[in-house]
């Protein structure tokens, strides 16, 4: 995988949200929307499983770069669009909508606008990304779509269940992994405690792939 500066790298995350898609049989569809692609790594992932039409959006320029140019060099033909969330895709629906989007929680309010950073950060509770992606999705799905998004249980797996059932989802947790704490989490360990988000003294998170059915 091809990667430019400040392009998130594939990761625990990645690879739970990818293998979800394909073991929860959601692989063998039309159009696939993948929602902050970063290298492109699900999106690929997509294309080579069968679905025929998937689409990658990405806020970062290098990003949207880096997965034009992983499409390319892989000849997979993932149509790469910038911009926020789903802005790019207004109008159009999905069969199935992936995101690995950014979970965090941060000690800053405000999401950053520029830099590496931007893929991970999202806020005092991790969710400023989440909560969007959950009250806009429904609006992107084809009657009896999915959504398969995956985020740290930091961030509150139960807000995501509710937020997705409020919006006429039928939500699960369909996938889960444990994982050690990487450098971000590492040195923002102490602030994670102190907003009570963290047991003292543990250093693993657990990444969860969470999925909503919207009624066909
Ligand atoms: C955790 S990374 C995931 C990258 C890739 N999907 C993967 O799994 O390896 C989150 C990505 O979301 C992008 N992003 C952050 N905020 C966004 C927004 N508001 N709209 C679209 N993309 C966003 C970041 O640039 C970053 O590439």
């Amino acid at each position: 995988m091809l990667r430019l500066p400040g392009t998130y790298r594939p990761q625990a995350d990645t690879r739970l949200l990818a293998s979800a898609f394909v073991e929860q049989g959601l692989h063998r569809v039309d159009r696939v929307l993948d929602v902050g692609t970063g290298t492109g790594a699900v999106a690929l992932a997509a294309a080579s499983a069968g679905s025929c039409r998937v689409t990658a959006v990405d806020v970062s320029r290098q990003a949207v770069w880096t997965a034009r140019l992983n499409s390319a060099w892989r000849r997979r033909g993932v149509s790469v669009l910038r911009g926020d969330l789903l802005e790019p895709v207004r109008g159009q629906t999905f069969d199935v909508v992936l995101a690995n989007p950014p979970y965090v929680p941060s000690p800053e309010e405000n999401a950053p606008r520029r830099g590496r950073a931007r893929a991970w950060d999202a806020g005092t509770d991790g969710r400023l990304v989440l909560d969007r992606l959950c009250a806009q999705v429904p609006i992107h799905l084809n009657p009896g779509g999915t959504l398969l998004v995956v985020h740290s249980v930091l961030c509150g797996v139960g807000t995501t269940l509710g937020l997705l059932e409020s919006v006429g989802l039928r939500a699960q947790v369909v996938a889960r992994s444990l994982e050690p704490f990487g450098p971000v989490l590492t040195a923002r360990a102490a602030f994670l405690e102190k907003r009570g988000l963290l047991r003292p003294g543990c250093r693993e998170e657990e990444l969860v792939v969470v999925r909503g059915d919207f009624p066909s």
